[in-house]
């Protein structure tokens, strides 16, 4: 680790948190959700118990430790909290503390130097927006994969290079001014260029328009960590591939991060961004990683990138039906009417939504209603399927048991888009999303 990156998070801790606000907030990285690491890292048979350990690498103030540490105290799992920065730890450890939380073990080491320590190793390493500021992000990565188990999992984060071009152009831009300066000279320089930024400059754009750049303006850590970094690179979706195979390790899911919707994989999948049938088709022959890079750029709006990294390669059976024996389930629940509006409006076009932007149209009816009820988190896969041939579907004169499985993979597509069911076992992890409920809405 640099010394420049070093003094830059003792001066200036990452991301800005003030302890007195755990009483009032929880924040849930949803990266570190761990009925999303379950169904995507451990095909949902992840049993969360006090065997459980989990790293946060590069924990800065302590966001994912805190919403890690939360979800295991329960079960007795545990998180070692590594970071090299005093200034951080201080922080995280208040915000630990204000929570009252016991499970936390807290490593003053750089990754390296923890690696270096043959810790025992871990099932799940949460690393985000760490690597892409290491001198060498390859050898972190491999280090990370070091320390973690035969069948365990990362949850990585790092910058997305097309996405954030608006940030290049403007390091760039400013260099030849920084020259001969300190941080603090380098940060006065950079608020007064901020301050009267012309209103056509991409910056605008990245951060979704004139708040972003006042809500910077309240918050110097994310000034210097956003604009002023000493050390960092980018990735594209293929470089994100090629990274995970420098480690040996395959990328089994993207997925969200704070800032960039709790529900980021749906921008990696063509369906959802490609309108023309025949492109769609076109691009639908092409490998997965193709397709990603496609909606990458087509989107043109991916700052970063978060993914989960497995050892087995798990991604086509991320998305795929869950196995015979797991439990489809609403990570997004229903609201209370949400069974009762969807058969009162029968017949009619419905708009399903999770009130953060997402929504899936069908037509409404009880059997639709009857249909997805049936998704209770008890009744397994094999279970659904016979459900719906013999209970649901049994007025068809063909195939039953296709038609059934055909339906059942038709309704998961819908409902696992945007993480709103995902699978567990049937008595295993299925925490629902604290954020969002499903609701109806008439078209
Ligand atoms: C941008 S912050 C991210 C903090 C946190 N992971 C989050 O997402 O909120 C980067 C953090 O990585 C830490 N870091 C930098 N180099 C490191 C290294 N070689 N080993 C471990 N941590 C490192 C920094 O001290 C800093 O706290």
């Amino acid at each position: 680790m640099s010394q420049k990156v070093r003094e830059l998070y003792e001066q200036f801790p990452y991301p800005l948190r003030d302890p007195h606000q755990e009483k009032d907030r929880l924040l849930m990285p949803p990266l570190d959700t761990l009925s999303r690491v379950n169904h995507y890292c451990f095909g949902g048979a992840k049993n969360f118990d006090e065997g459980f350990r989990a790293l946060v690498a590069g924990g800065g103030t302590g966001d994912s430790m805190i919403w890690l540490g939360e979800q295991l105290r329960d079960v007795g799992g545990t998180v070692t909290y590594l970071e090299p920065s005093g200034a951080s730890t201080k922080v995280a450890r208040s915000r630990a503390e204000a929570r009252g939380l016991t499970n936390v073990t807290y490593v003053n080491q750089t990754i390296s130097e923890f690696a270096k320590s043959k810790p025992e190793p871990f099932d799940y390493i949460n690393c985000a927006g760490v690597l892409h500021h290491l001198e060498n992000p390859e050898e972190g990565l491999r280090d990370l994969t070091s320390v973690l188990k035969a069948d365990g999992a990362l949850g990585v984060m790092v910058y997305g290079q097309h996405g954030r071009l608006a940030v290049t152009e403007w390091r760039k831009m400013i260099k030849p001014l920084l020259a001969g300066k300190d941080l603090t000279e380098q940060l006065a320089l950079t608020r007064t260029l901020l301050s009267s930024l012309p209103e056509d400059n991409m910056l605008l754009k990245l951060g979704g328009g004139p708040g972003f750049i006042k809500g910077l303006l309240e918050n110097d850590p994310e000034i210097v960590d956003l604009l002023l970094h000493p050390v960092e690179c980018a990735y594209d979706v293929h470089g994100v591939y090629d990274f995970a195979a420098s480690a040996d390790l395959h990328v089994a899911a993207f997925t969200g991060f704070f800032g960039f919707g709790g529900t980021g994989k749906a921008h990696y999948s063509i369906e959802n961004l490609v309108r023309d049938p025949v492109v769609l088709r076109d691009l639908g022959a092409k490998p997965l990683r193709e397709q990603q890079a496609f909606c990458e750029r087509f989107s043109g709006a991916m700052p970063l990138h978060a993914f989960y990294l497995t050892r087995k390669d798990k991604a086509q059976s991320a998305d795929i039906l869950p196995d015979a024996e797991r439990a489809p389930y609403f990570f997004v629940p229903p609201n209370e009417t949400f069974f009762d509006d969807l058969s009162t409006l029968a017949g009619q076009p419905v708009l399903i939504e999770d009130g953060s932007g997402n929504a899936v149209d069908l037509t409404g009816g009880p059997d639709l209603a009857r249909l997805l009820s049936v998704f209770d988190g008890k009744n397994s896969v094999a279970q659904l399927v016979a459900i719906l041939r013999d209970e649901i579907l049994d007025t068809q004169p063909i195939d039953m048991n296709s038609i059934a499985i055909n339906t059942l993979g038709a309704v998961w597509a819908l409902f696992h888009k945007f993480d709103w069911m995902l699978a567990a076992n049937p008595d295993g992890w299925q925490k629902v999303d604290g954020e969002r409920t499903l609701s109806v809405r008439k078209q």
